[in-house]
């Protein structure tokens, strides 16, 4: 019998040590949440394809509905300092449950990342116990202008 190859050993991505760099820049942005009327802050962190690390956090207004998105703020603070590739999104929000990312959070996060985009969702209770899901996994059928 010729000798069985080994499995490739499984990769995980990203690697643990980024994952916690990603969730400690995610509560670090959260930390400057301005959320006076719903007092629920989020941080989020993108993981850029050059390795860098950009974050944003949910920033409240008086009118309610101008309030801006952790996530949102993080993909526009990134494509504003020039990245538009990215490798992986953390999420901090929810006391004891990790917060979903907002419908629209996805829709312009799938204007810039692929369905794989590993999503790391994590709650101020545990922030380095993330859930590992996908852009993909929460927003199946995103809207594309060229599909
Ligand atoms: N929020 C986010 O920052 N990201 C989301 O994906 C959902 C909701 C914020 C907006 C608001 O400041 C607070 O959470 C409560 O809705």
């Amino acid at each position: 019998m010729p000798p069985r190859k080994k499995p490739a050993p499984r990769r995980i991505f990203p690697p643990p040590a980024v994952q916690r760099r990603l969730l400690a820049a995610a509560g670090k942005a959260a930390a400057r949440s301005y959320s006076p009327y719903s007092r629920f802050p989020v941080g989020a962190a993108l993981l850029t394809a050059g390795g860098t690390i950009v974050s944003g956090c949910n920033v409240e207004n008086s009118s309610y509905g101008l309030t801006l998105c952790a996530e949102r703020n993080a993909v526009v603070a990134a494509v504003a300092a020039g990245h538009r590739q990215f490798r992986a999104l953390a999420v901090i929000g929810g006391r004891d449950r990790p917060a979903r990312p907002c419908g629209a959070c996805l829709q312009v996060l799938a204007e810039f990342c692929q369905p794989g985009l590993p999503v790391l969702l994590a709650c101020h209770k545990a922030p380095f116990q993330p859930e590992v899901l996908t852009l993909g996994d929460l927003l199946p059928e995103a809207f594309h202008l060229k599909p």
